[in-house]
């Protein structure tokens, strides 16, 4: 009976991938408890975290430092981190902290039950050993889910770009098997799911080393044709292996929403190449030219470090030429933090934080310029929009999604929610829009 199911929080930090491993962990712990969004009365807090940059890994820190007062108002409490920081720290993070009950890596979670038995009888387990292979995965529960969620379809990552920690603290990549995949789309879709995000941290490489070698491209093309899928999205793809196939596919399926985000990371090809990439700005914007090409509305979205070791002036210049020559709907954009085992931690010519915060600040500005204007070109139109929550500034509005990614708020009723709606786009803000719900024509 749910009444007696215990009670689960988890606080999730990062990117996509971790929203889903949380999904994840709430689904294999489901037997015996129910999430809450009130930490104040559950049995086990879970803290997701998130490894890529110093100042995520500092916000888990000051987090588990705050949640003393918790656990001693509550010791049965099971108080557990997982997710990118515990596979880096492992056992440390129990010396650090004495009220931490267990700590799991990024593959840790699909044993969770069996940690958590170990946690509430006294034992502080750790666990940060990484899989090969998938893991079996009990079959996810639809009842209340929205009508977007994400599919995890392979995890790790083999390309060691010198900045990043994914690969230690994810392991190398491996793919899901893609009948597992489509299964588990199907009863999304059964249960009235319209939009799909396939996850990965590479999902250009997907495929290698499976029962049955399906590629990307493939692989879109079979969940696309998936009826009653209405949006299919994908993220994180690598520019180096951005095939010609999926190109093509932009123009070609249906389903497969107008918008994808392509990390360049530097404008700068020693820059690039410093940073492993394994192409250059020429090749990058090329690749833009024959996307834009294929699917003409296409908006694209990108990452971008400022204060790469040996960044000068003029390397970053070129990163703000190569944006306004891509010209981006949207960028993420971060100063450089040098990460334990990479390889850049070692390269001379660290930039000065002053440096780095003077660089993000021109380059933001920028990308508001550029996104700016992005987004009064869609003024006066009228675009479908996926209804996903109440705005964040009043209950009475609502917001959601365009195919291209730009968020909408607008006036409407709560039953619109994870419905498909027409909307007239009235007002072009920096960092979303704003709308006017329109009645949808009868179908001819
Ligand atoms: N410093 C700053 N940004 C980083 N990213 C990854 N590693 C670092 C780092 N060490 C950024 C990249 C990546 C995004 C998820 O995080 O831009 O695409
Ligand atoms: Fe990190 Fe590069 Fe892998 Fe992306 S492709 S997760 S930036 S190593």
């Amino acid at each position: 009976m749910q009444a007696q199911k215990k009670k689960l929080f988890i606080r999730t930090f990062g990117c996509q991938m971790n929203v889903a491993d949380s999904e994840g962990m709430a689904q294999v712990l489901s037997d015996q408890y129910l999430l809450t969004d009130r930490p104040e009365e559950a049995d086990i807090y879970l803290i997701n975290t998130c490894a890529i940059r110093r100042k995520s890994e500092e916000k888990v820190r000051s987090l588990l430092g705050s949640l003393k007062a918790l656990k001693k108002r509550r010791p049965q409490l099971i108080l557990g981190v997982g997710g990118c920081v515990a596979q880096q720290e492992g056992d440390r993070l129990l010396g650090a902290a004495p009220h931490l009950d267990l700590v799991f890596g990024a593959h840790g979670i699909y044993r969770l039950p069996q940690l958590v038995a170990r946690a509430a009888a006294g034992e502080r387990p750790v666990d940060v050993e990484l899989n090969r292979r998938f893991p079996d995965l009990p079959p996810r529960s639809w009842e209340s889910y929205p009508a977007q969620t994400f599919v995890t379809i392979m995890q790790g990552c083999d390309n060691f770009c010198s900045f990043c920690v994914v690969p230690y603290v994810r392991g190398r990549e491996y793919s899901r098997e893609a009948d597992d995949i489509i299964r588990e789309i199907r009863g999304f879709l059964a249960a009235g799911g319209l939009e799909v995000t396939l996850l990965g941290q590479n999902v250009n490489s997907y495929g290698r080393g499976l029962r049955e070698p399906v590629a990307f491209p493939e692989l879109l093309r079979r969940v696309a044709s998936l009826r009653g899928l209405q949006r299919l999205r994908f993220a994180t793809s690598h520019p180096r292996d951005l095939s010609d196939e999926l190109i093509v596919a932009f123009g070609e399926l249906s389903a497969l929403c107008e918008h994808l985000h392509l990390p360049v990371q530097s404008g700068s090809n020693p820059i690039l190449k410093a940073m492993n990439r394994g192409y250059t700005r020429e090749e990058y914007l090329d690749k833009v030219i024959r996307l834009r090409q294929s699917c003409p509305g296409l908006a694209l979205s990108t990452d971008l470090i400022v204060g790469f070791p040996g960044e000068t002036a003029a390397d970053f210049e070129q990163t703000l030429d190569l944006m306004r020559q891509a010209r981006f709907d949207q960028a993420f954009s971060f100063k450089y933090s040098s990460r334990p085992q990479t390889r850049a931690a070692a390269f001379p010519g660290q930039a000065p934080e002053d440096v780095k915060a003077e660089r993000l600040a021109r380059l933001q500005s920028l990308q508001d310029e550029l996104t700016l204007a992005a987004h009064r070109r869609l003024v006066g139109q009228i675009r479908e929009v996926l209804v996903e929550s109440t705005s964040k500034r009043s209950s009475r509005e609502l917001c959601g999604r365009l195919r291209t990614n730009q968020v909408v708020n607008f006036h409407g009723p709560q039953d619109l929610m994870g419905r498909l709606i027409q909307v007239e786009i009235t007002e072009a803000h920096p960092h979303s829009l704003k709308g006017r719900r329109v009645e949808t024509p009868p179908p001819a």
